[in-house]
């Protein structure tokens, strides 16, 4: 509580010098790494660099909406985004699936589809495009060996 009361006032003094405000606040933009942690029975972890891949990256690259009918809505600059799972789960998008070149289509109600489709599948195509970034697509890049 105190500290969130300091980091207030510092940030109302950067304001006051026109320094904030440039971009969107860091509240806003989501933690700057995140573990998601999954919804299977036996959870694989996959490290995210959220921050890093802002750098480079559209928030439109990997958020997106959902309509009244069940389509997609591409992101709007602003947009309250939410956890994958709110929608990629057996409730809301049972039976949906992406192709992404693997041996079955992926499927898009659990956090594995909604995972491999967004992460993978560009991890995949950046590895093939460039030797230097071939590691991009391995298992280990995203689900780090657990240490002993
Ligand atoms: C570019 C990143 C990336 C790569 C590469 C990747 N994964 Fe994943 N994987 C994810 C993400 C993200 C999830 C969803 C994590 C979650 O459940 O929140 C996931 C989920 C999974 C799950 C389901 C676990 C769960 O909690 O639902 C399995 C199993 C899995 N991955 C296996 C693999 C294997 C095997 C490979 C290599 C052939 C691989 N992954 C490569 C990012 C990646
Ligand atoms: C490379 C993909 C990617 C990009 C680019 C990206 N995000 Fe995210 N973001 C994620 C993932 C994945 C999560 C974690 C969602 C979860 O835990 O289910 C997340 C989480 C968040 C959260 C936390 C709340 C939530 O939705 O779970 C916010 C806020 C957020 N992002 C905002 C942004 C903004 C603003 C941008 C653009 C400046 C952006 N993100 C760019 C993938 C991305
Ligand atoms: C508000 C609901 C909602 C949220 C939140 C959401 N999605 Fe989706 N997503 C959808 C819908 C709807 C589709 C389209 C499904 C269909 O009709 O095939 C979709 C499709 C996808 C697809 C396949 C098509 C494509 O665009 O490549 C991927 C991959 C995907 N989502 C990943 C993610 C990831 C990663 C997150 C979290 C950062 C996320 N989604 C958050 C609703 C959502
Ligand atoms: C549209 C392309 C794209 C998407 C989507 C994407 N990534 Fe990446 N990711 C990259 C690129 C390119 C790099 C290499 C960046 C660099 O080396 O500067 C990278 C790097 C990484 C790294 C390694 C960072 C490091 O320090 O070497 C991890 C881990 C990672 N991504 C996980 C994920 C996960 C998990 C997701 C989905 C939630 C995801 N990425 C979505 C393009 C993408």
């Amino acid at each position: 509580m105190k500290k969130a009361l300091i980091c207030g006032v510092a940030l109302a003094f950067l304001c006051s010098l026109g320094i904030a405000g440039i971009s969107l606040a860091e509240d806003e933009k989501g933690p700057a790494d995140i573990t998601m942690t999954g919804d299977a029975k036996k959870p694989k972890p996959a490290q995210f660099p959220h921050a890093k891949h802002q750098e480079t990256l559209k928030c439109g690259d990997c958020h997106h909406g959902m309509a009244d009918d069940g389509k997609q809505i591409p992101y709007a600059e602003g947009q309250k985004t939410e956890g994958c799972a709110t929608c990629h789960n057996a409730e809301k998008l049972a039976g949906k699936t992406i192709d992404i070149g693997g041996k079955k289509p992926l499927k898009l109600d659990t956090m594995k589809g909604a995972g491999h489709g967004n992460c993978k599948k560009c991890h995949t195509a950046e590895a093939k495009k460039d030797e230097a970034k071939k590691d991009l697509k391995k298992c280990t890049t995203c689900h780090p060996k657990k240490k002993k």
